[in-house]
């Protein structure tokens, strides 16, 4: 699915809707060129390739919507998520202290940025 301001691509396994990556442009005549990325992929469908096959497709999208430069927050404690990212050239360009709670404790968001 996509417009020109957001593409978001679904993962479908068995019949079921099992994840999914989505680039958003951001709004401001600024900052057209930037997008931002989210993914999630549902517990028992993880560690077999999906999110990867997710991440590659929706930036050659982003990239043919002329968005230039993708930004994404991932969690500090998020090992997996960051190990992708980095894979995928982004790099982490800044960080939120404690702008996470999660599970009764905080943590810091990490910014990370990747190029097109
Ligand atoms: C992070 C997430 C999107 C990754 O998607 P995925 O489909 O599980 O990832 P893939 O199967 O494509 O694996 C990508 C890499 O991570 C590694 N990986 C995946 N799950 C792993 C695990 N539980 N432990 C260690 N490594 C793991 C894979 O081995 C692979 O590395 P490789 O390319 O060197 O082999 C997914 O696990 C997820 O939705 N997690 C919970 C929500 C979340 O973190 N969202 C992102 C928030 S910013």
């Amino acid at each position: 699915m996509q417009d020109k301001n957001k593409i978001i691509i679904l993962a479908e396994l068995d019949g079921k809707l099992v994840g999914s990556c989505e680039i958003t442009r951001d709004n401001y005549d600024v900052s057209r060129h930037v997008g931002t990325l989210g993914i999630g992929i549902s517990k028992g469908y993880r560690g077999i390739g999906i999110g990867t096959k997710l991440i590659k497709q929706t930036l050659s999208e982003a990239k043919k919507l002329g968005i230039k430069l993708v930004k994404l927050y991932v969690f500090d404690s998020n090992n997996v998520g960051k190990s992708i990212y980095e894979e995928f050239g982004f790099t982490e360009t800044g960080r939120i202290p404690k702008g996470i709670h999660h599970n009764k404790k905080y943590k810091d968001d990490i910014i990370m940025v990747k190029r097109l």
